[in-house]
């Protein structure tokens, strides 16, 4: 049986980051389901659709054909055939993959692909609703949180280290304005399973988070 951990949590908690490290370390691969979400949100993009026309996505959704790959160990997301790692990364993306993953369709079009990945794969996955919906019984579960200040604050050294021009406030706003939406939509919103570990990493820099990590992951597969 493959080994599965899951770690969810809010936009900008840094999940991938520490989902990356462990699943360099356990020698799993990482299955960033954001991407894919974000891989359907570029594809309504490119077709003009807005934000909140619930009714175009859910016209629209089913073209966006997501698959995806390993290269050299990294997820490689595919939208129809097209590799678009370096198109899913903006905030206009990130938004519209929020609001249109509250669509039931849209999750519907990647429930099996998340779920089989992971039945064939020891995997680290990471998400908003791996532990309570996509993978119910995985080894490890991980609910991974910081403030939205300090969340806000990561984004803006990322972007700023990238030469993207960007407010501190707005992303702060947006990240709640995610939260909001990841939070309360009725279908798989996201929520601490009651067996995942809760780890809140407001004071903690990156080594004494994945220290944490490993010693959560390795005694709960060993
Ligand atoms: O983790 P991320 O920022 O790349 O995710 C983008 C959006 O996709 C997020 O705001 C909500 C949605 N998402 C989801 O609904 N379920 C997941 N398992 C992963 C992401």
């Amino acid at each position: 049986m493959s080994i599965n951990v899951a770690i969810d949590g809010p936009a900008g908690a840094g999940k991938s980051t520490i989902a990356k490290l462990v699943a360099k370390e356990m020698g799993f691969i990482y299955v960033d389901t954001g991407a894919m979400y974000r891989a359907i949100a570029l594809y309504l993009l490119r077709k003009n659709i807005s934000i909140d026309d619930n009714e175009a996505i859910e016209k629209y959704c089913g073209e966006a054909k997501v698959s995806i790959k390993y290269e050299d160990g990294v997820q490689v997301v595919l939208l129809n055939g097209e590799n678009v790692n370096g198109l899913i990364r903006t905030q206009e993306v990130g938004n519209m993959a929020s609001a249109s993953s509250t669509n039931g369709k849209v999750r519907a079009l990647l429930l099996d692909l998340q779920r089989n990945l992971a039945k064939e794969n020891d995997v680290v996955m990471d998400g908003r609703d791996i532990g309570t919906n996509i993978l119910p019984d995985a080894q490890c579960k991980i609910y991974l949180t910081a403030s939205s200040r300090v969340r806000a604050e990561r984004r803006y050294l990322e972007l700023t280290e990238k030469g993207i021009e960007c407010d501190l406030d707005t992303i702060e706003k947006e990240i709640i304005e995610r939260d909001e939406r990841d939070m309360n939509r009725e279908i798989a919103p996201l929520k601490q399973a009651s067996d995942a570990v809760y780890l809140d990493t407001s004071d903690m820099n990156i080594d004494e988070v994945k220290t944490k990590i490993m010693e959560i992951v390795k005694s709960s597969t060993k």
